[in-house]
């Protein structure tokens, strides 16, 4: 077992889940659990996540230095490799040129982290600080063109650092970094599968739930419909889940989900359609927090309505992921945004959450739902968010302007899917902006909306990059928006990653 200690940092459980993914059983634990702890749990390796702060500012997170005693071996990432140097007796400064995005790293010895990789790899850097000067007994293992000590290892001591990201997917030689730790320098085996996934998830829902009943809240993805056959699994008859049409659905949506559902689970459902309740709550509102928590409070609300005509109906069960939780912010980490299911929940609830897939991401949660003979349809639809179009229509959500949306949207879908991309692309969506531009049509001057196009490639939406769309298709999509959706006059592609950006425009 390998423990993270978690200092807040937006990739950390992202470290643990890539650990589990070289099957090899990991858990991220807060940075200030006691030494003694940690010892007593006998992991076979420790890695430091990366984090917000400075090692420098006077609130950092720290580390009591009895941990680089406990005779296992310790692999720093980011601002942990900066807390290995400086409790070890190296130095930290700040950076002339702060780095974000893709790096071009230099391997200057392949003896440890970076067997088998080559001299030269891309890796995915986000730091503001970086290690001056190595402690004691350390040798310089990689650089970058503008920072001379991006990775340093101590093998006899098994100290490991590494200022870049090996846990995110757009570090080439990542995982092959991480395994070397995992399997050479803890010597760990690879042992953890999806089916002991299952059987211990459905072992705490019975200990969670025992014999009451439970509702689950579907909205037609692979998430919520894998939290749904997990309960089923452990609790049976006593789930019943229900699926809330809010108006902030795409084209037909409502329709295919219900009909999905119908055909692949003998779980019953119940359909709320509360357009109008979602819609009233929303209006006038622009700022994208407050339409979240709007939002989540109004599901919840639903919900509760709902379990009310279900006997003995105590617990609510959520498809949230690790990624949901970890941008709503937790002790450690900064608030990005507030998912629906998460930081956008009100205060007070009269149901307690089942969230089996809470500590996973996205691409183990497909595992799991394969595993579970899931149909591939379902197992690899695009993710869409709880909030649905509402953080897609930038500024203010009224009727007019998410039919707008829908029908772009549906342009851009049904391009994607003719061109054999649906599955490749991460998610591909449009936004409506709130702003209007000059154009002109049939002669004359026109002053509307523009939609932008988005498609990411990813595997777990920690990161992201854009996805380089071929120019026939957007050209198709673009003239077929203008032509097709009245209200729109220009199409605009977003270019951005994630970092900097995030996937969603709100
Ligand atoms: P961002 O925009 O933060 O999104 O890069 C990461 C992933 O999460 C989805 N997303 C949400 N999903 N409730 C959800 O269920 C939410 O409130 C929410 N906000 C964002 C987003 O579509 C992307 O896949």
């Amino acid at each position: 077992m390998i423990l993270v200690l978690d200092f807040g940092g937006q990739y950390a459980q992202l470290i643990a889940r890539r650990v589990r993914e070289a099957r090899v059983y990991s858990e991220l634990i807060p940075y200030d659990t006691p030494v003694e702890e940690i010892r007593a749990r006998n992991p076979e390796g420790i890695i430091l996540s990366g984090g917000p702060c400075s090692v420098y500012e006077d609130d950092a997170p720290r580390v009591e230095p009895e941990l680089f005693d406990l005779g296992v071996p310790i692999l720093g990432i980011c601002y942990g490799m900066q807390l290995m140097a400086l409790v070890l007796g190296g130095e930290v400064g700040a950076v002339q040129i702060r780095e974000y995005g893709r790096s071009d790293i230099v391997v200057k010895s392949h003896d440890g982290l970076f067997a088998g990789t080559p001299d030269r790899q891309k890796a995915w850097t986000s730091h503001g600080d970086a290690v001056f000067a190595v402690p004691e007994g350390f040798e310089v293992t990689a650089e970058t063109p503008s920072v001379p000590i991006i990775a340093f290892e101590e093998r006899e001591k098994g100290r490991y650092g590494v200022q870049f990201h090996p846990e995110v997917r757009h570090t080439d030689y990542g995982l092959e970094i991480l395994k070397n730790f995992l399997f050479e320098a803890c010597e760990c085996r690879p042992e953890w599968t999806p089916v002991n996934i299952i059987n211990d998830a459905v072992e705490k829902i019975r200990e969670q739930v025992g014999g009451a009943r439970a509702i689950c809240g579907l909205s037609g993805g692979v998430d919520s419909a894998t939290a749904a056959m997990l309960v089923h699994r452990a609790i049976g008859d006593n789930l019943t889940c229900v699926f809330v049409d809010h108006g902030l659905l795409r084209h037909n949506e409502a329709e295919q989900v219900v009909e999905a559902f119908a055909q692949n689970s003998d779980v019953p459902l119940i359909h709320v359609n509360s357009s109008g309740r979602f819609l009233d709550k929303l209006a006038g509102v622009t700022d994208p927090e407050a339409k979240r928590k709007i939002i989540g409070e109004e599901f919840i609300r639903t919900f509760e309505e709902e379990a009310g005509n279900i006997d003995d109906a105590k617990f609510l069960v959520q498809g949230t992921l690790y990624s949901d939780v970890i941008e709503s912010g937790t002790r450690d980490a900064a608030r990005i945004k507030s998912h629906h299911n998460v930081g956008g929940l009100p205060e007070v609830m009269d149901l307690d959450l089942v969230e089996p897939l809470r500590n996973l991401f996205k691409d183990e949660v497909r595992v799991v739902a394969a595993e579970l003979g899931m149909p591939e349809q379902l197992v690899w639809r695009q993710p869409f968010p709880g909030p649905g179009l509402a953080i897609r229509v930038i500024g203010e959500v009224t009727a007019e302007r998410l039919e707008i949306l829908r029908r772009a949207d549906a342009v851009l879908q049904d391009e994607i899917r003719s061109a054999g991309l649906y599955r490749e692309l991460w998610q591909s969506f449009a936004v409506l902006p709130a702003i209007h531009s000059v154009g002109v049509m049939g002669d004359a001057r026109t002053y509307a909306y523009p939609i932008v196009i988005r498609a990411v490639t990813s595997d777990d939406a920690m990161t992201a990059d854009w996805a380089r769309l071929p120019y026939d298709l957007l050209e198709r999509v673009s003239n077929r928006i203008i032509n097709e959706v009245p209200g729109v006059n220009r199409v605009a592609l977003d270019i951005t990653s994630k970092p900097p950006g995030t996937i969603e425009w709100e």
